[in-house]
């Protein structure tokens, strides 16, 4: 061979290798069902055989601390990190979902700007559900006062202008949901 370099009898392949993954940016108010959803749809794919990787908004809050804040640019920086990471999985060839709240605006163009292969789920749930189900308990530590940076209680969670899906945890059920989403992968 002319170069030197050896073949192996594999078909030259004039896509990307390895061809990059997807990602789904699951986004809604505290206690919507992010996480749960989330972790559901990543273990039904590893099934499936499908490689996948989930990136948590908590995580990344952990990583860096309690010196992190509530701030506009805490939670900027909280996505920033989750976009990097997200690319960098993606490129690598894994499928990813991202679980994370995404409340400002300058957070999700950030988002729709540097993500690619992306989807956008909205995780919907009316606040009065959300105060219900409150696993955290941060709903009742802002009802009491206790906090007063949580958003869709001290401030509006604004939904998204345009969400590729919409998840309605209310109306569906975590199987339901979880299936609608297996679904769009495996048949792609
Ligand atoms: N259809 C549903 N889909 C997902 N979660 C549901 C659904 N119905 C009820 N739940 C419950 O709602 C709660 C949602 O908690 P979860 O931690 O997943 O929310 P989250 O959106 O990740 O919140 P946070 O932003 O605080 O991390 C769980 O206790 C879960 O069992
Ligand atoms: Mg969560």
């Amino acid at each position: 061979m002319a170069n030197g370099v050896k073949h192996f009898g594999l078909p030259r392949q004039d896509r990307e290798y390895p061809e990059p993954g997807t990602v789904l940016w699951l986004l809604g108010p505290t206690s919507a069902g992010k996480t749960t959803l989330a972790m559901r749809v990543v273990a039904d794919l590893r099934r499936l055989g499908v490689p996948v990787i989930l990136f948590d908004g908590d995580e990344v809050r952990g990583f860096f601390g309690a010196d992190l804040g509530f701030g506009t640019d805490s939670r900027l920086r909280v996505v920033s990190v989750l976009v990097h990471l997200a690319n960098k999985a993606a490129d690598a060839g894994l499928h990813v979902v991202v679980a994370a709240l995404t409340a400002g605006q300058d957070a999700r163009e950030h988002v729709r700007e540097n993500v690619r292969n992306l989807t956008i789920g909205y995780v919907a749930c009316s606040v009065e559900t959300c105060a219900q189900r409150d696993p955290k308990g941060l709903y009742r530590k802002a009802i009491s006062g206790e906090i007063d940076t949580l958003i869709g209680y001290n401030s509006e969670y604004r939904p998204p202008d345009s969400p590729d899906l919409v998840l309605d945890t209310e109306a569906h059920s975590v199987d339901e949901l979880a299936a609608r989403i297996v679904a769009s992968y495996v048949w792609n």
